[in-house]
């Protein structure tokens, strides 16, 4: 079922912004988001390092814990001013969702919560300033990632994550859905103004499926694939580089040493005006996934990081798309 936008929200959502993961080497992290990926380490303390795009002014866009074992520990978003948290905050203490104000370094008024399907979140109003490197050049490192985009959550229930953010002002730019119906299996949602910050799709969850970072062109994306292959990560890029058909993203998708994944992409396209109305795609559509190419392997399909305590549930919708193992007839 289509989800009906909430155009005067409780509060207001502004971006995709941060994540935080917990990591079981530190260093190994820091050296993979540095190096293989190309991001800037604004600061490192014993227990976390804090990094950022090359064009970001805000402290960090990836947060890394120190941690006994590898999970995603939450996704951030932007909200627009201090009101805006307490409107959060009175919002869900009326509709009875869990949430908690916390302090959290380099940022404003910060709220955590979990979303009705699980996802740990968090919103801030604001971060620390730190120089933007958009013109540092001269820095610029493998796939010279640019900002911090959108995440992707894998759900058990696709519409319940989806009618919950369209109340919160999000707009749903495409979806795929059960073969003939609107029977949701993925939903991209976005308050940006390009296609998404946030996706679900239908899935073993909640777990965080990636993160994504823009880069600036399609040979940005190609050297950070060389540069992953010179320091032996080769075989951690589990998807690419491709063209999605959904949102025109050409990507290319890496697993760091605990197995989180980020993407590297370029080119969404806006998704602004009111009467633009979502693309939808039948799942069994491959060019839905990869307008040209492979599909992608059960890796890919399957793996994705946990939120602590989080159990998984089964997915309420039975479709899975091909894989590159069943493309291949391999078993
Ligand atoms: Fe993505």
């Amino acid at each position: 079922m289509l989800p009906t936008t909430n155009f005067d929200p409780p509060f207001t959502l502004t971006r995709a912004s941060h994540v935080s993961l917990s990591v079981t080497d530190l260093a190994a992290s820091r050296d993979f988001y540095r190096d293989v990926v190309g991001l800037v380490v604004t600061e490192e303390t014993d227990d976390a390092v804090y990094l950022r795009g090359l064009e970001e002014a805000a402290h960090h866009s990836l947060v890394l814990e120190r941690g006994d074992e590898a999970k995603a520990l939450r996704v951030g978003f932007r909200v627009r001013t201090d009101a805006d948290v307490v409107a959060a905050e009175r919002h869900f203490a009326s509709i009875g969702l869990e949430h908690r104000r916390v302090e959290k370094p380099h940022q404003g008024p910060t709220l955590q919560f979990r979303d009705p399907v699980g996802t740990h979140l968090e919103i801030t109003s604001s971060m620390d300033l730190v120089p933007r490197k958009m013109q540092n050049f001269d820095e610029f490192v493998s796939g010279s990632p640019q900002r911090l985009d959108h995440y992707q959550v894998v759900t058990y229930d696709v519409q319940t994550a989806t009618d919950f953010w369209t109340g919160l002002g999000m707009r749903m730019s495409e979806y795929t859905a059960k073969d003939g119906t609107d029977e949701l299996w993925g939903s991209w949602m976005e308050v940006k103004g390009n296609t998404h910050d946030l996706v679900f799709t239908n899935g073993h969850g909640p777990r965080l499926h990636h993160f994504a970072y823009t880069v600036p062109d399609a040979s940005s994306l190609l050297h950070a694939a060389d540069v992953a292959g010179a320091l032996g990560f080769g075989q951690e890029i589990d998807r690419g580089p491709g063209r999605h058909g959904i949102s025109n993203a050409l990507f290319l998708y890496l697993r760091d040493p605990d197995q989180h994944r980020v993407e590297l992409f370029t080119t969404h396209y806006q998704f602004i005006d009111l009467e633009d109305v979502p693309i939808r795609w039948d799942v069994s559509n491959p060019q839905r996934a990869q307008l040209w190419g492979m599909p992608a392997s059960r890796r890919w399909f399957f793996e994705a990081s946990e939120f602590p305590g989080e159990g998984l549930h089964e997915p309420l919708l039975h479709a899975t798309p091909a894989t590159l193992e069943e493309f291949l007839g391999v078993h």
